[in-house]
């Protein structure tokens, strides 16, 4: 099983929207678990679901088994562990290797071929437990100023967090989201990232697309959906190229 960390700080950065199309579309030929660890249950809603008041992803951290929140979705080969509402993290930040305990105890790599996890903008003991169990982190960010920045920051994080836990650094992809090639402002942005973290770190960029919002309304991802849209079409380029990168 490959685990999949969708994160960014910044807020609003498309991670919710890249974890849910990601994991659709690998469920296409694989199957997929995807983790809702942000309890605003964002890609829960996504994928046809919704955040729950019990039994959810982080009741892991009160006892509860993992396998026990898994819920259906739009896709029969995806499943969700969805959000637990009110979750207050900060009653359980000293709690390490939590998920990557329930990884191993419910053997979930004999089920799963790809985890996606989505997180909230924050550096806690969520994203902590995440790294632990990650392969891989794709970061989203929105080519203006202060997203650069928060790249920089980002890969800081993630490198310091790796540290203390003792593990390798996962790979590390970087997805500009939003991408409008005729606003020169996004253009210098990304020259920036591609000089500042090298070019085999990104990924082809994902445009403006108001469908990858409507998805949430009607619950069904934009890489399924009937209709042919330009974010479809470039969620499906950057599963591809993430997939050939996890080859490697
Ligand atoms: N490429 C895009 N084109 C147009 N709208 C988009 C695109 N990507 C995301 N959005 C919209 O931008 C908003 C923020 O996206 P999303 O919720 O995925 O970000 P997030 O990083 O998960 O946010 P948070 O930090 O709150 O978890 C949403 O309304 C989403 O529908
Ligand atoms: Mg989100």
């Amino acid at each position: 099983m490959i685990t999949i960390l969708i994160s960014n700080r910044k807020g609003g950065s498309a991670k919710s929207t890249t974890a849910v199309n990601l994991a659709t579309q690998l469920s296409k030929e694989s199957s997929v678990l995807l983790i809702d660890f942000d309890t605003q249950g964002h890609a829960s809603f996504g994928v046809g679901s919704f955040p729950v008041e019990e039994s959810g992803s982080h009741s892991i951290f009160e006892g509860s088994t993992l396998s026990e929140s898994f819920r259906p979705t739009v896709m029969d080969n995806l499943t969700i562990s969805p959000a637990l509402e009110f979750f207050d993290v900060y009653e359980y930040s000293e709690l390490q290797g939590v998920l990557k305990n329930r990884f191993k105890k419910e053997q979930l790599k004999e089920f799963f071929d790809f985890c996606i996890i989505d997180t909230a903008p924050t550096y806690d003991t969520l994203l902590k437990n995440s790294l632990e169990v990650a392969q891989c982190v794709v970061i989203p960010v929105i080519p203006h100023h202060l997203g650069v920045i928060g790249v920089g920051q980002m890969f800081r994080a993630i490198y310091q967090m790796s540290l203390s836990i003792g593990k390798k650094a996962p790979l590390i992809g970087i997805l500009p989201v939003m991408y409008n090639p005729h606003i020169k402002e996004h253009k210098e942005n990304l020259e920036k990232i591609k000089k500042a973290f090298g070019k085999d770190k990104i990924f082809s960029p994902i445009g403006v697309d108001i469908n990858l919002t409507k998805q949430f309304e009607t619950q069904i991802p934009v890489v399924i959906s009937e209709k042919r849209t330009k974010g479809a079409e470039n969620y499906k380029k950057f599963s591809d190229e993430l997939r050939e990168k996890l080859k490697r």
